[in-house]
């Protein structure tokens, strides 16, 4: 019997609005308005998109935001896709408290406080059966704070601030995505809260480490910049990888179109750096193919380079399928393969519990993700998940 795989980590954005010198707020009582009403429905739409959204307690306690998805026809599209109507709303604590006033109380959605064991039992007499409320231990980390939430099914979590909580998931090396909204102006008060203000540990996302750039949009006079702030681990995913995973995401864009399933790539690779086989979703007019069972139907399964051979897929291998008997993690499990590189999980929203990744980890094979190309291999399939 093979035990249970831990919940893999959700993938997280940072979401943040900053004037050009970087503060997120100024330092008077009222809230700072940054945004335009064009950019509040991009950040809507991100909270239909994520299965948590959080804050700090000191935003809770500066903004009173309820965190709800605000346009009817997004929530009534979460409904239809077997969802709750509003993503889980995630507060972090410390031992400050936290009013049951507060809106995010009161308004839609699963509240869950996450808070040092030392500050939940006043945490708890404060809010009373208002939200959940789970204590982290002698203190509260970023890395808790995600398996916690990978437990509960979390795939994909928007981290809405303040400062300290960037900072947190930030420094922790845990956030896969910012997206910085810039607004025209300046603010120009030393003691107003910025962004990512300094913190205890370094952020790997420094100077010497550049982030990608995905893209920039404007939105009326707000400029919207979307970092992939993840790096690659340089230490187990190599340059040789990053560019057996443009080879796949260049054959993921050979798929016949669809409307209704991913446009994959795959590329099984030996040892030695040489090529063993190839694959793409509904190769060879089989609609139902998928890119690693493709690649993996053109070997032998004798070949003995299989055994110390790369599978790259840009997407995480599947777990479970309807029009198969065997889904992929399942194949490349059976193949023997022990090294799999992949660029891009996709969001719980769609499929509601693939778990390539931890049923391949716990078959004892290495999974290892190259987030600087998950943008390029999601782009490939943006008609499916950008549904808004
Ligand atoms: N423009 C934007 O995009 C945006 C978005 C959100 C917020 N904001 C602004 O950000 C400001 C609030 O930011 P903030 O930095 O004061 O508060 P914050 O980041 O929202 O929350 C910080 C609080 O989280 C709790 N906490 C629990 N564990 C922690 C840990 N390991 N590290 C740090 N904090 C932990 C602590 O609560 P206790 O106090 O209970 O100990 C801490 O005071 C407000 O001015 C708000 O308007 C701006
Ligand atoms: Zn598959």
């Amino acid at each position: 019997m093979s035990p249970e795989p831990p919940p893999a980590r959700p993938f997280v954005l940072i979401s943040a609005a900053m004037s050009v010198d970087g503060h997120i707020d100024d330092a008077t009582e009222a809230r700072l308005m940054l945004s335009t009403a064009e950019d509040f429905d991009r950040v809507d739409a991100l909270r239909a998109q994520s299965d948590a959204v959080l804050v700090g307690a000191g935003t809770l306690r500066a903004d009173d935001p309820r965190l709800e998805v605000r346009d009817a026809a997004r929530r009534e599209a979460r409904l239809a896709r077997g969802l709750t109507e509003h993503p889980l709303k995630v507060a972090l604590a410390g031992h400050g408290g936290l009013a049951p006033e507060l809106r995010l109380w009161h308004s839609g959605g699963a509240k869950l406080v996450l808070a040092p064991d030392a500050a939940v039992p006043g945490l708890r007499a404060s809010l009373g059966g208002l939200a959940e409320v789970v204590g982290t231990g002698a203190g509260l980390d970023a890395a808790r704070v995600l398996d916690e939430l990978a437990a509960r099914g979390v795939r994909r979590l928007m981290v809405e601030g303040g400062g300290a909580i960037q900072s947190l998931f930030l420094t922790a090396g845990l956030v896969d995505e910012i997206q910085l909204a810039v607004a025209p102006f300046f603010v120009g008060e030393a003691s107003a809260p910025r962004f990512a203000p300094p913190a205890a540990r370094a952020f790997p996302q420094d100077a010497t480490h550049r982030m990608t750039l995905l893209g920039a949009q404007t939105l009326g006079d707000v400029v919207v910049l979307r970092y992939a702030a993840r790096r690659e681990d340089a230490s187990l995913v190599t340059q040789a990888d990053l560019d057996w995973m443009r080879v796949a995401i260049d054959l993921s864009r050979q798929c016949p179109p669809s409307e209704t399933a991913y446009s994959v790539g795959a590329v099984v690779v030996a040892a030695d750096g040489t090529e063993i086989a190839r694959g793409f979703s509904r190769e060879g007019g089989d609609d139902k193919a998928h890119a690693e069972e493709s690649a993996l139907g053109k070997i032998d399964p004798s070949d003995p380079r299989l055994r110390t051979a790369t599978i790259y897929s840009t997407l995480e291998p599947c777990s479970v399928r309807a029009s198969r008997p065997s889904p992929c993690a399942e194949l490349i499990r059976t193949a023997g393969i022990g090294r799999v590189v992949l660029a891009w999980r996709e969001p719980a929203l769609f499929v509601a519990d693939c778990q390539g990744v931890e049923l391949l980890e716990a078959a004892g094979a290495t999974v290892l993700e190259t987030p600087s190309l998950a943008e390029e291999a999601r782009a490939v399939n943006a008609h499916l998940v950008n549904p808004n």
